[in-house]
Parts: structure tokens; sequence; C-alpha cells
């Protein structure tokens, strides 16, 4: 009603001397042109509407399609139609990622699939289906297994490297405690479990990819509390931050010290990123939010989890260079002159063993982390 209105004032009004408005396209002829498969499945899940894109990516015409359900192209234990009734029962929108479509008809590997219900027509379902390698080129969401995998080459040198030194910061901390006045106290302790953080993660990384990870409930808020104190007591002083969460946020299924490691990589770069700028007025805003939704296979595993936690990481600095943009997770990538251009590539690694996922979305004052991470309670209804 609304779009006929508008459209009418525009063919009325008219602007005969100014450059002409061009017509609003025909929806039909819209859906038809989009480069993106498209399905609209009514009850039973039978095919009520197939854009160009989604018969091409069935190979079946629409004409076929009408005569069929769901259930004819993909056997019913198939993940899609958990997906389907999600959407029907919530009103909800719900991606799926690395779904395998498998059937006689049908093979397709690595399909995203969204579902979004049709408000106007009750028990309707809209599906979007994209296939892994045009995933790859709309979508920001990345787990850089390369990166990963470069940073395991890394592990031992750096282990190595890291480890002397450490136990000697240790070591000084700890003669220091002893000496310093009360209210300092509390800085040489934190040194000290610093120390210990970092050699925890250190011999971690000795056995980089190896070893599987011991996850329990984290507490999120707790951990961006440390490292926000952490942060203000050293390399984010001067910086203003403010936080935004989710006080009914569930517990994340994960690694505490590494969330805290990744947290406290991503405030860094943040509070680095402002610094260089001589922002007057740097501030890093933390929030958590739960989002319905999001879900994705396990790697090494057919489990599906659920990622409905969002942890971002926001500051208004200038944002990241173009020229790094492509590989902004590798490891060894940095714009900073004594950069060691390790630190996102971890963060990389350690999501992708949470079975996580990390978006950037950068604009100039205004560059956002966003982390998707599973809950404690598991999705294991696939
Ligand atoms: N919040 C941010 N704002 C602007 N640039 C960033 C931000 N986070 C990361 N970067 C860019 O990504 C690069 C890689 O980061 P990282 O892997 O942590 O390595 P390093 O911090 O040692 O350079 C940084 O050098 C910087 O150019
Ligand atoms: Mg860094």
């Amino acid at each position: 009603m609304k779009s006929a209105v508008a459209r009418g004032v525009l063919e009325v009004v008219g602007r005969p001397a100014g450059p002409a408005i061009p017509p609003r396209p025909d929806p039909a002829a819209l859906l038809s042109a989009l480069p993106v498969p498209l399905l609209v499945l009514g009850s039973m899940n039978r095919f009520r509407f197939a854009n160009h894109a989604a018969e091409q990516f069935l190979g079946i015409s629409m004409a076929q399609l009408t005569q069929l359900s769901l259930a004819d192209l993909v056997p019913e234990d198939n993940p899609i139609f958990q997906l389907i009734e999600q959407v029907r029962s919530g009103d909800l929108t719900i991606s799926d990622h690395d779904l395998t479509l498998e059937s006689p008809r049908l093979h397709k590997t690595a399909i995203t699939v969204q579902g979004a219900p049709l408000p106007e027509e009750p028990g309707s379902v809209v599906l979007v289906l994209q296939d892994a390698s045009a995933a790859r080129a709309l979508d920001r969401q990345l787990t850089f297994r390369s990166a990963a995998r470069s940073v395991t080459g890394m592990a031992a040198i750096l282990a190595h490297e890291v480890k002397n030194p450490l136990s000697g910061i240790r070591g000084a901390a700890q003669l220091l405690e002893g000496s310093v006045a009360e209210a300092d106290k509390e800085l040489t302790v934190l040194i000290r479990d610093e120390a210990d953080r970092i050699r925890d993660l250190v011999d971690r990384m000795e056995a980089f990819g190896e070893k599987p990870i011991e996850r329990g409930p984290v507490n999120i808020h707790r951990v961006l509390g440390h490292v926000r104190r952490l942060a203000q007591s050293g390399f984010a002083a001067s910086i203003r931050f403010s936080e935004i969460y989710d006080p009914s946020l569930p517990p994340v299924f994960g690694n505490r010290d590494q969330l805290v490691q990744v947290l406290l990589n991503l405030v860094k770069n943040a509070a680095e990123s402002i610094v260089a700028s001589d922002h007057a007025t740097g501030e890093i805003v933390l929030t958590t939010a739960f989002r319905q939704g999001m879900r994705l296979a396990v790697p090494g595993s057919d489990h599906r989890m659920h990622l409905p936690l969002v942890v971002t990481v926001r500051d208004n600095g200038p944002g990241i260079p173009g020229d790094i943009r492509p590989n902004l997770f590798d490891a060894f990538v940095s714009s900073k002159p004594s950069g060691s251009g390790l630190g996102l590539a971890l963060v990389a690694k350690i999501i992708s063993d949470h079975g996580g996922l990390i978006e950037v979305d950068d604009r100039p004052g205004r560059t956002e982390f966003r982390l998707h991470l599973p809950m404690m309670i598991e999705d294991t209804t696939d």
C-alpha cells in the first residue's frame, strides 16, 4: 500500500526540468534478476516460488518445482528442515552455515542457508541459498584457518623465545613484591599473574592445533572486566571505555584464558589505533548481546553449534589501513613499525578453535571487531 502511494506521487509530481527519477523496478523482475537463489516454501514445505538463480541452483524448473516439496529433494533428517521449522515457529530469521544438501537429485556441499518468515503469508518461509564460493565473496565472516597454520609454524620458535625472559620477569616481580608499598603490591601481583597466563598460553601454543582446548562455562562479562582493568592500568590509561552489556547473557562455552587473550589483543589494537591517531577523545566500546539464529558446524565434527553470543570491541580510531585489509588476519601482517602482526592471527585461531566466527566492520571513526561465540548449552539436535 505504502509503496503504491509513493509510486503514484512520483508519477504525478515528476520533475520535468531536473534529472528524471527512474520508475521503481517491478518486484517480480527484480527477484528473477537477483543472482542469489531464493525460494519460498509454503505449508508442508511445498515449493511456491523459485527465482531464476534458484532454478539453476537446483537444476529444476519452476514449473516442476511447484509439483514438489522440499522433502522430495532432500532427506527429511537434513538440518535444513529444522531451520525451516524454527523460522516458522519463532518468526525469526535464521542462518545455517556449511549445510550439505545431498540426495539422488541434488549434490551441494558447504551451503549457507538463510531462512526468514513471510509475514504476509503465515506458514510460508523464504530461503536464500549460497554456495561456499559465493559465500566467500559475499561474506566477511572469516575463520582464517590458513592464518592459523602460519602461526603454528611460529609457535615453537615463539615458545622458546618467550619462556626465558618471562621467567625473569616473573621472578623480578616476585622479588619486588617483598619490598614495595602495600598499594603497589596489586601491580606486582598483576605482573606475576599475567606472566603466568602468558606462560600457559605459550605452553598451549607449543602444541598449537594438536591439543583439544579445555572448555567450560565462561562468564564473558568477567573476562571483559578483567581485560578492561588490564588495559586501563597500562596501554589504554588515557582512553575512555564504555560498556554496553546484556546482563542476562548465558555463559560462553569456551576457554577463559584464551578468551582473555582474544579480547586483550582486540582492545590493544583499538587502543593503539586511537593513540597513533592522536585522538583527543578516544573511546573503546565493549558490547555483548544475544542474537538468535546464527549456527555453524563445529570443526572436525558433524555437530552444529548455535553462536548466539555477540561480543564486540569498537573504537573511534581511523580504521584499518586499506592495503592490509585483505590479509588482516594473516600472521606477520602489521602496519606498525614494531608490530608483530601476530595478534589477529592468534585471535582468528582461537575463535576458530572455539567454533566461533569473527567479523570486521570498519569505517573511518568506527572500527568494530565482532565475535560470534557459542553458549554453554549446545545444540545437539541436528
Ligand atoms: N582497531 C583497529 N584499528 C585500526 N587498525 C587495526 C585495528 N586492529 C588491527 N588493525 C590493523 O591490523 C594490523 C594487524 O594487527 P595485529 O595482528 O594485532 O598485529 P600488530 O598489532 O602487531 O600490528 C595492525 O597493524 C593494524 O594495522
Ligand atoms: Mg596487535
